[in-house]
């Protein structure tokens, strides 16, 4: 598999032997039912599971575990069980949940090695080889790590586990089904990288190299400077990246994996701010540093194509990065201005702190303009008052068609990446005209921020294309930063809607 960062964890599948070293993860289920294998270390270490469970308050149901530690009568050096909760409710995510688990109780336990046993569960709504193949994804997602910038970690502090043998009855089967997800989190590793690296290193010319570099797995990849954009008319991004020693780039990713297809191709936009200061508009100081992550909707679109061409989907997609720096500056844009987007729509910038809006009205029109696609998904973290209505635990999903927005709620919930439609409507829409202008930038009256920012979007779509705007502003990352502060957000919800609903 050409996919380097799965290096940071050696996955295998084989056939289910006892191990003789390292751990074993067995499964329980919801009551206490084991599974087979589990049953028969049960026997060898004389109850001792058993005995576990009856003490403890392990229920065997989805995220707990049970450590049995120097099992009597087993040269492993310990026994791990995991709850699977419910057979009829193991679902992927609960495989990937256990997976995820798995790791966390190991990683920096002292051992280097683990076999997971994953028998055949009767009255399960999975197959023991798409279990293991979610166990496996689980625990490579849960692997994932940013220590590039540590230098003093001590060996104690490193993760010691680096070798998972997942062991099935048909490994060919499993592996099969694995193949595709690793790819996909190939893509939400490199989404995690984005938005953990700060913006003193990520700037939207080093998101150009690394996007350059995916050309590698067979994409397509052009990057407009600012030249270029000026003659093509796009001010409103351009009045943002104004005000940085930063060129501004626009980033257009291409893959063609259904050449034949008379189909228009799925465009997806994301945007890019690898640092928003606020500009002119200054943001307070506390939890500025934050805003090295407001490029994470462009991380998730370079993620999520990562993981298309890396499995061959069978689509063809455009992604747009609209990559800029929002800084203050002789240079900087001011309250006030007047700018021209590429639509020829006028924009009153009444405050320059809401510059998503801005880079991603130009990327659309682009996009729009140049391949005519069927539809187009924005993603960004665009507001902070989605964080106000959902917190971490929704995207805000904007749309002006229905059936796309179901089509993306379904892959959200298919995934674990849960997304909240909200509503839209001309009583917000004319909350944006202008004294001056076409449109200005922010609402005039408080409330409803998150839809004001999307209705603004909204006014760039043409001819009545199936649009929908995703505000991540409140899930891209996450301050329990497990495993990573960056989340990659997006990238599995992207990748599924396009397997679901447009591979040929
Ligand atoms: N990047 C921010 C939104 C944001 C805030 C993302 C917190 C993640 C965490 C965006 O550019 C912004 O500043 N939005 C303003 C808009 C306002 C000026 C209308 C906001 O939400 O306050
Ligand atoms: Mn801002
Ligand atoms: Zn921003």
């Amino acid at each position: 598999m050409a996919v380097g960062v799965l290096l940071i964890m050696n996955i295998s599948f084989s056939n289910i032997v006892l191990p003789r070293t390292g751990s074993l993860v067995v499964a329980a289920m919801e009551g206490g039912a084991l599974c087979k294998t589990a049953q028969e270390v049960d026997k060898i270490c004389g109850g001792a599971i058993t005995r576990a469970i009856k003490t403890g308050r392990f229920e065997g149901k989805s995220e707990q575990s049970l450590e049995i530690l120097s099992p009597a009568g087993l040269s492993v050096s310990r026994v791990l069980v995991v709850g699977l909760g419910k057979p009829a409710d193991i679902k992927p995510a609960v495989a990937e949940k256990a997976g995820a688990l798995i790791v966390d109780r190991l990683s920096m336990s002292g051992e280097k090695q683990v076999a997971v046993a994953i028998d055949e569960i009767p009255k399960s709504a999975l197959k023991a080889e798409a279990i293991a193949a979610h166990v496996a994804a689980g625990a490579l997602s849960r692997s994932y790590r940013f220590d590039k910038y540590r230098t003093k970690q001590k060996e104690s502090d490193k993760p010691s586990l680096t070798k998972i043998n997942v062991m099935c009855g048909k490994t060919s089967a499993a592996k099969a089904a694995y193949t595709p997800l690793a790819h996909v989190l190939n893509g939400v590793f490199a989404a995690r990288d984005l938005v953990n690296e700060p913006a003193n290193t990520l700037y939207p010319a080093e998101f150009a190299k690394r996007a350059r570099a995916l050309s590698k797995l067979g994409l397509k990849v052009e990057v407009l400077g600012e030249a270029q954009m000026a003659k093509l008319g796009m001010g409103a991004l351009l009045a943002v990246g104004q005000g940085s020693a930063q060129e501004s780039q626009l980033i257009i990713l291409k893959w063609q994996g259904a050449p034949k297809s008379k189909k228009p191709p799925v465009a997806l936009v994301g945007k890019g701010v690898c640092f928003d200061s606020g500009g002119i508009s200054l943001k307070p100081g506390a939890g500025m540093g934050d805003m090295k992550g407001d490029m994470g909707g462009a991380a998730a679109v370079f993620g999520a194509m990562a993981a298309l061409a890396g499995r061959r989907a069978k689509a063809n997609v455009i992604g747009v990065l609209a990559c800029v720096e929002n800084m203050p500056g002789p240079h900087a844009q001011r309250p006030g201005d007047i700018i021209t987007s590429m639509s020829g729509q006028t924009i009153e910038v009444l405050n320059t702190d809401a510059e998503g809006r801005l880079v991603l009205a130009d990327a659309m029109t682009y996009v729009q303009r140049k391949y005519k696609p069927r539809i187009v998904i924005d993603l960004a973290t665009l507001t902070g008052a989605i964080m106000m209505a959902l917190g971490d635990g929704y995207a805000g999903l904007f749309s002006n068609k229905d059936d796309l927005a179901a089509q993306i709620d379904t892959a959200g919930k298919a995934v674990d990446e849960p997304v909240w439609r909200m509503p839209m409507g001309m009583q917000y829409d004319s909350k944006i005209k202008s004294k001056f202008a076409d449109m200005q930038n922010i609402a005039s009256a408080p409330g409803a921020g998150s839809i004001t920012a999307a209705q603004f979007l909204l006014r760039f779509i043409e001819n009545d294309t199936p649009w929908a705007h995703l505000d991540i502003a409140g899930v891209a990352w996450t301050n329990d930063a497990k495993p990573s502060w960056g989340r990659g957000y997006g990238v599995r919800l992207l990748d599924r809607l396009i397997a679901d609903k447009y591979e040929e």
